[in-house]
């Protein structure tokens, strides 16, 4: 990222989860209420476990915005954990011994446990889950959620929808399939869609690889937690398509340039091209289940069953959510590139 770049830190049961967003204009108008509808959408969603009963996330904005608009300084943004109160010996900042009794040594497959703890050479998992959690998430949506109030003041906006549950994709189905899957003690993935409206032709450039918005886009989706293929417009089914069956051809309209299908999902040679941009994701189920999975402890090097800590059965609403406010932050980036400005005048001429 370039002109639009964040830092976010925060374990999952730590005291806070942070980010300062820095490079944004000065005298755009920032809702704190955006921010917070947005952090309840990403707790919402059938299928949730008792986490999000406790966290009811609200932002707290440190830096940056005074009276409602952007000051052109960085911005910092807070989110307290409300279950820190349960946690605060377990995740003590202070200098402690490692608590065995405390500490957990089954790495759970499907998470982040077992090469985090090789990599960083921890004993105690904790040390992984804590920050690989999607918890971390939440921030991340509340950058997003700025990045969001920025784009809708250029008419930019965006919605998700929900497009299969496990194995079905009628929407009357969801949440029987949840149920189900809840009562057996397993769980469910799934798969959804982005679509941003409105943007103008040009974000991204067909100049160099690192500059393709596909890319950039694909690379901030695929890195969602349990997120495991990204595809842009039909671009999961372009394998088996004909030529003449994908591409979008180009027609005019009252003297504008108009296509009658979008394939394309809005990006051609690593640009928009004024279509409305597709991105499609599918989730992985849900690593962590009631039905224990095989596993070796890492201090006995026995065989054993995975640590279990309450879990989500499916949270692929959730993670729509996140992918939109993810995908916010590369869209302004690229329009901030284009248009410019250290003010919102000074862009609102440049667009
Ligand atoms: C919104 C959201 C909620 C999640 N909730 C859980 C959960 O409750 N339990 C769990 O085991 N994994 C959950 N995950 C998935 C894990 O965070 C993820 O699978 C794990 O960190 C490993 O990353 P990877 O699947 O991308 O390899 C969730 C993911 C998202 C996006």
């Amino acid at each position: 990222m370039g002109n639009f770049r964040f830092l976010t830190s925060g374990e999952s049961h730590g005291k806070a989860l942070t980010a300062i967003i820095e490079g944004l204009p000065a005298g755009f108008d920032i809702d704190e209420n955006f921010i917070n509808n947005e952090l309840k959408r990403r707790q919402q969603g059938y299928g949730r476990g008792k986490r999000m009963e406790i966290e009811h996330d609200t932002v707290e904005i440190l830096s940056g915005i005074r009276f409602g608009k952007t000051l052109g300084s960085p911005v910092t943004l807070m989110i307290k954990n409300k279950d820190w109160e349960n946690w605060s010996e377990i995740m003590s900042v202070n200098a402690k011994d490692f608590t065995e009794e405390k500490s957990f040594t089954t790495p759970r497959p499907g998470h982040a446990d077992f090469a985090g703890a090789v990599k960083y050479s921890h004993e105690d998992l904790r040390n992984v889950l804590e920050r690989a959690s999607a918890r971390k998430t939440a921030i991340e949506v509340a950058v997003g959620a700025v990045a969001k109030q920025i784009l809708a003041q250029f008419g930019i906006n965006c919605h998700s929808e929900i497009l299969q549950i496990g194995k079905t994709t009628n929407p009357d189905d969801f949440e029987n399939e949840i149920n189900s899957a809840r009562e057996k003690g397993i769980s469910l993935g799934g798969k959804f869609k982005v679509i941003y409206q409105n943007l103008p032709v040009g974000l991204g450039s067909y100049v160099h690889y690192d500059r393709m918005i596909d890319g950039k886009i694909a690379q901030m989706v695929m890195s969602i937690p349990a997120v495991r293929s990204v595809s842009i417009g039909d671009g999961e089914n372009c394998a088996s398509a004909y030529g003449n069956e994908f591409q979008d051809e180009i027609y005019t309209e009252n003297d504008k340039i108009v296509r009658k299908t979008n394939h394309a999902g809005g990006i051609e040679g690593g640009m928009t091209n004024g279509e409305d941009l597709v991105v499609v994701a599918s989730m992985k189920p849900i690593p962590t289940m009631k039905t224990a999975l095989k596993t070796v402890d890492l201090k006995t090097g026995k065989e054993t069953e995975a640590h279990f800590e309450r879990s989500d059965t499916c949270a692929v609403e959730a993670c729509a959510v996140i992918a939109e406010n993810r995908i916010a932050c590369v869209l302004l980036d690229e329009f901030l590139q284009k248009f410019g400005g250290d003010n919102k005048k000074e862009i609102e001429n440049l667009f």
